[in-house]
């Protein structure tokens, strides 16, 4: 039998290269291997977004087809919208429960989500009390399918460390083993970053999405930052100085358009706006196959719907399972 992971992301709207170099790529390759659940987070999108919710239909949507067009196959992995499968939300209540107030109170996560909002909304600003069981929330999405590990990014390894601890305290409280210890799997990919050279996210406006046109795609590539102590197009550059074109040519280029371009550069012999043009030829050629899928599934809502719909009835009979076995163990009616 193969091991489980369970992975989810919130509804973000349209996914960008961040989302497709740092967890898509690496979520395509592990369903081979392992027994992969992959969910939209549309209740974690509530925590803080529970206002916000015009979009919120159409931002699952985007992120699912995202997935499917990168290559997440709905007949090898099971793929779901968490408010679909409502047995995670009663297994939040036990597992509420039985967690100490102050093991969320010092989640990190939570800290840094909480200062935004202060930030944001004033120093009165309100947390609500949803976005406090954040990490029991995540925590019932896990364990939810007994989960043996997580893949995620460095930055929710916090949260994950709560839930190995209320499995634990599940464990030895009703005297089971029946809950495995989940771990995070840590994606070791490239990370790229925006085009401006910060990190790349939606509403820092540096970001280029898997759904972008080939026109705007190379627009984008255009304003890239380069080497900023280069004047003229035949001064020597330097390639590791280059903030952001180089590094792009360091992910999407092939080892031999590395050497390439760092020569010619080197040598004044490439001007960046020619090199970047160039750049954008060879990032658009690597989107071209993901972008045909995801107009074929923009042409065809009822696939994605119907993907959506069986993925998460399958989810719920696996949920239904666990659910029956943690009522009995905690010795509900
Ligand atoms: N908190 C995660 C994020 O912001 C999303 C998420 C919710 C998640 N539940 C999860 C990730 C369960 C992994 C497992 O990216
Ligand atoms: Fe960067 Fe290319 Fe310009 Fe060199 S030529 S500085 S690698 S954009």
């Amino acid at each position: 039998m193969k091991e489980r992971i369970v992975s989810g992301m919130r509804p973000t709207g349209k996914l960008h290269f961040g989302h497709y170099l740092g967890v898509i790529q690496n979520w395509e390759e592990l369903q081979h291997k392992y027994d992969s659940y992959f969910f939209v987070a549309d209740w974690h999108a509530l925590t803080t977004k529970y206002d916000k919710t015009e979009t919120l239909k159409e931002d699952v949507i985007d992120v699912v087809i995202d997935w499917l067009s990168c290559g997440i196959d709905p007949e090898v992995s099971t793929i779901y919208v968490q408010s679909l499968v409502p047995e995670i939300a009663e297994l939040n209540v036990y597992l509420s429960m039985i967690t100490p107030q102050n093991w969320v109170e010092r989640d990190p996560c939570l800290k840094d989500m909480a200062k935004i909002i202060r930030s944001k909304d004033g120093a009165g600003a309100q947390i609500n009390y949803g976005l406090m069981g954040y990490p029991v929330l995540m925590s019932a999405d896990i364990m939810m399918f007994n989960s043996n590990f997580v893949p995620v990014g460095s930055d929710q390894v916090a949260h994950i460390e709560i839930t190995r601890d209320i499995a634990r305290r599940f464990n030895n409280l009703y005297k089971t083993d029946f809950f495995n210890e989940p771990k995070p799997l840590l994606n070791h990919c490239a990370l790229i970053c925006g085009l401006d050279g910060n990190k790349m996210g939606k509403s820092f406006h540096n970001d280029i999405k898997i759904s972008d046109t080939e026109e705007i795609t190379t627009k984008k590539i255009m304003t890239a930052i380069t080497d900023r102590s280069r004047m003229r197009k035949d001064d020597p550059g330097h390639p590791d100085d280059c903030e952001v074109a180089f590094k792009y040519w360091q992910i999407f280029g092939s080892e031999q358009d590395i050497q390439t371009v760092r020569c010619e550069c080197e040598k004044g012999l490439r001007g960046c706006a020619d090199c970047k043009r160039q750049l954008a030829k060879v990032i658009n050629a690597r989107f071209a196959p993901i972008r045909e899928k995801r107009k074929y599934y923009e042409e065809h809502p009822e696939i994605v719907e119907k993907i959506i719909r069986e993925g998460s009835e399958k989810a719920r009979t696996e949920a239904k399972k666990v659910l029956q076995n943690v009522r009995n163990i905690i010795g509900m009616y």
